[in-house]
């Protein structure tokens, strides 16, 4: 019976396997003979993408100097220029579209680093896939998404785009972004192409500083930035984006380590490498390039494809150098020949040699409904919101309040939770927190808005109205922190505080003595001591597209028990940056009554909240990490489990969080790395058995030699709600 089973496994991966193969050679018998036909410049005009839709001629498109247009967001437009490249161009290639939809395309979802607070890669994929078919309808063929830059450094504005700071959770969330935005068929109408950026290290900017300098070991470039990446290559993206940094001396878009000798050589992408806006011809800025010739031969050589920005008369590079390089051998056709295979390999796995036109009629009949993608939008933003603090108890409100004060610019404005990056969002869709609010509670409390102060400037014209409505409520919600505009692209800040006065605003109302809830909207995490120590509660809400108001009303009125947990650490102050949880020990751990140990004079060393914090309206009780025998071989799966217990009075889900320490090895390895997660429903005295499964690879590392293996000796794992209350147990790797 054993033997039969095995037989039919081993036959189905044949024939899995000899269909992909024949796969292959279909697709690159395609792609060579419509190659062997195309002339050097038909050639370089397949490297090309436009980024000024307006600025595109005929002429352009029918003699085959343009591949790929960003920027189109109409199907008519799309289906037009396309005709002009499909019909009147000599080789018929279709274009491609791109577009940048990073949280919804018209369906604004909550920031990325908000999606990742959800911990729910399953909704997140489901938000990406209507993204997609959003996207799609317009005209777009593939999105400048996920951005899976880990960043640790919450100065850098682009930590808003993506999924904060771990490793694993962020591997895990690429994963989910690309499966969604890509489904399981690439070519479907409903799929848009996926593209992994910003390759690679570009969340590691010095001092968070935006587009600056990278220097880091190949250690920590292999073990914490690059895997996101492998895990995006592994589940089958279609295109990377090299990024503006310089990494170790080399920029990143002209880096022949990482983009031929790691992605292409080690991980076998074979996809299509874009350049970051202008990254190409900034080779000259960076002073690696001494012209722009020089830089397009060095960005082709070293494996970027496509020139993003190619039709800007200052900035292109590509489109003017590559014919006289080639032509005076300094580089040669083969590489040239390389790059527009990979580009026309994209194009043809997208579908668009068979379907190259927008079928206006298929989104017709198969767009989701609208109210089935705002139920997803609601489900992701309120998974999105992080209970930070709930002193006795203070949330949920009771829903027949006589008086609720509402106060702060961001509670009555629909433009700032739509937050950095939108595609084609609809202003009039965005639920504020004020409507939000008042749609859930009861017809008989009073309402009352209080602007109160702006979030940047110093007008504290309105404190006084503000203090004397909060002095006759029951309750006020402060919402608070960031513009939409200060985080995302080109928005570091060196002070990561609450902005302008709303803090005073904040100070002056806790003296009225009534409760207050601060609910935050930012793009980052902020340094907010102050409100942990003297406000009762606060909600980290993001920027959560949208369906912000009603995701924050379910919250705050307790139709929604909160279960979002911080993908990314909460430090005290500024001073404290970089803090993050899987740091090493160091020769000298903390150790409160020894002075000569890692710490500051004049901070805790702790952080204000760890990564994977959050709290709930209930609790949870966690007992009992089982594992079936103490001692393993190192090729051996470990079977664990946990008993996870709700001891509250509601129904709650927890993020039950699995972390592994390497006790001694060869190499100083992390305090504790996050290598497992899974969110469940725990009813009121329910209890819960978790299981999880170590794979050896959760236990490896890369050794001195670069070789990623698992050292025998003891490891700890620790199971919790959050990085640092954990229970652990101990097992051994045997030699
Ligand atoms: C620059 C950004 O860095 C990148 O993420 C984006 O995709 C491009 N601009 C195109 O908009």
């Amino acid at each position: 019976m054993k033997n039969h089973i095995i037989i039919y496994f081993a036959a189905v991966l044949f024939v899995f396997t000899s269909s992909l193969i024949a796969q292959e050679n279909k697709e690159n018998r395609f792609v060579d003979s419509l190659l062997n036909r195309m002339t050097l410049e038909e050639k370089i005009g397949q490297l090309v993408e436009l980024v000024t839709p307006n600025s595109v001629t005929e002429k352009m498109l029918s003699n085959g100097n343009v591949s790929s247009i960003l920027g189109i967001k109409d199907a008519d437009i799309a289906n037009e220029l396309q005709h002009i490249a499909v019909e009147e161009s000599r080789l018929g290639i279709p274009l491609l579209f791109t577009n940048d939809v990073i949280h919804g395309y018209n369906t604004t979802f909550p920031i990325p680093l908000a999606e990742a607070s959800s911990w729910n890669p399953g909704l997140i994929e489901e938000a990406c896939r209507i993204a997609a078919i959003e996207a799609a309808s317009n005209g777009t063929h593939l999105t400048f998404a996920p951005m899976v830059d880990i960043a640790r450094d919450p100065r850098w504005g682009r930590i808003a785009e993506g999924s904060g700071e771990d490793v694993y959770l962020g591997s895990v969330i690429a994963e989910a972004r690309i499966k969604g935005f890509q489904g399981n068929d690439l070519k479907s109408k409903s799929s848009i192409g996926a593209c992994a950026k910003h390759f690679v290290a570009y969340g590691a900017a010095e001092g968070g500083k935006d587009y600056n300098t990278v220097d880091i070991s190949e250690r920590t470039l292999r073990e914490i930035y690059l895997p996101p990446f492998k895990a995006s290559v592994d589940v089958g993206v279609v295109s990377i984006m090299s990024a503006f940094n310089d990494l170790n001396g080399i920029p990143a878009s002209a880096n022949y380590f990482t983009l031929t000798e790691i992605l292409r050589n080690e991980w076998n992408f074979d996809g299509l490498v874009i350049s970051d806006y202008n990254s190409i011809p900034e080779l000259v800025k960076h002073r690696f390039a001494r012209n722009k010739a020089e830089a397009a031969a060095k960005a082709l050589t070293a494996g970027v494809d496509m020139d993003m920005a190619g039709d800007d008369m200052k900035w292109s590079v590509y489109a003017p150098h590559l014919d006289s390089l080639i032509k005076n051998k300094i580089i040669s056709e083969k590489i040239l020949n390389e790059s527009v295979r990979r580009v026309l390999r994209v194009k043809h796995r997208l579908g668009l040699f068979e379907n190259p036109y927008v079928d206006k009629d298929f989104y017709k009949s198969n767009m989701p409904s609208f109210s089935e993608r705002k139920n997803t939008a609601l489900r992701l933003a309120r998974e999105s919101i992080v209970l930070l603090k709930n002193e006795n108890n203070l949330l949920p409100l009771k829903k027949h309040l006589q008086k609720i004060t509402v106060i702060g610019e961001l509670a009555d404005n629909p433009h700032h939770p739509l937050g950095p990056w939108n595609t084609a969002p609809i202003l009039e869709n965005v639920v504020t927190p004020l409507d939000g609010i008042k749609n859930y509670a009861s017809k008989k409390t009073e309402v009352e808005f209080i602007k109160g102060c702006n979030v940047e400037g110093n007008d504290r014209a309105e404190f006084d109205r503000a203090i004397t409505a909060a002095k006759s409520s029951d309750v006020v919600i402060m919402v608070i922190g960031e513009t939409r505009e200060m985080s995302g692209e080109a928005a570091s800040r060196t002070n990561i505080d609450i902005p302008g006065v709303q803090l005073d605003l904040v100070k002056e109302i806790i003296k009225t003595g009534t409760p207050v809830v601060v609910v935050l909207m930012n793009g980052r995490p902020l340094t907010i001591p102050w409100l942990d120590e003297n406000v009762p509660a606060v909600l980290e809400t993001w920027f959560l597209g949208d369906q912000t108001g009603n995701a924050l009303a379910q919250v705050l009125f307790g139709d929604y028990n909160p279960s979002g947990k911080l993908p990314v650490t909460f430090p005290r102050n500024v001073g404290q940056i970089p803090i993050y949880y899987s740091h090493k020990s160091t020769g000298r751990p903390f150790n409160g009554n020894d002075k000569y140990t890692a710490k500051y004079l004049d901070v805790d060393i702790t952080p204000l909240y760890p990564f994977g914090y959050g709290l709930s309206y209930t609790d949870f009780e966690y007992s009992e990490i089982t594992t079936s025998k103490r001692n393993y071989n190192s090729d051996e799966i470990i079977e664990v489990s946990v008993t996870v217990r709700n001891t509250g009075l509601i129904d709650g889900e927890e993020v039950i969080q699995l972390y592994i320490t390497d006790k001694f090895a060869s190499i100083t390895r992390p305090v504790k790395e996050l290598k497992d997660f899974t969110k469940v429903l725990i009813k009121p005295g329910e209890t819960k058995k978790i299981k999880f499964v170590i794979t050896p690879d959760k236990l490896s590392f890369y050794n001195i030699d670069m070789d990623k293996l698992v050292e025998p000796g003891e490891f700890t794992i620790s199971i919790g709600g959050n990085s640092r209350d954990v229970i652990s147990k101990s097992i051994i790797i045997n030699d």
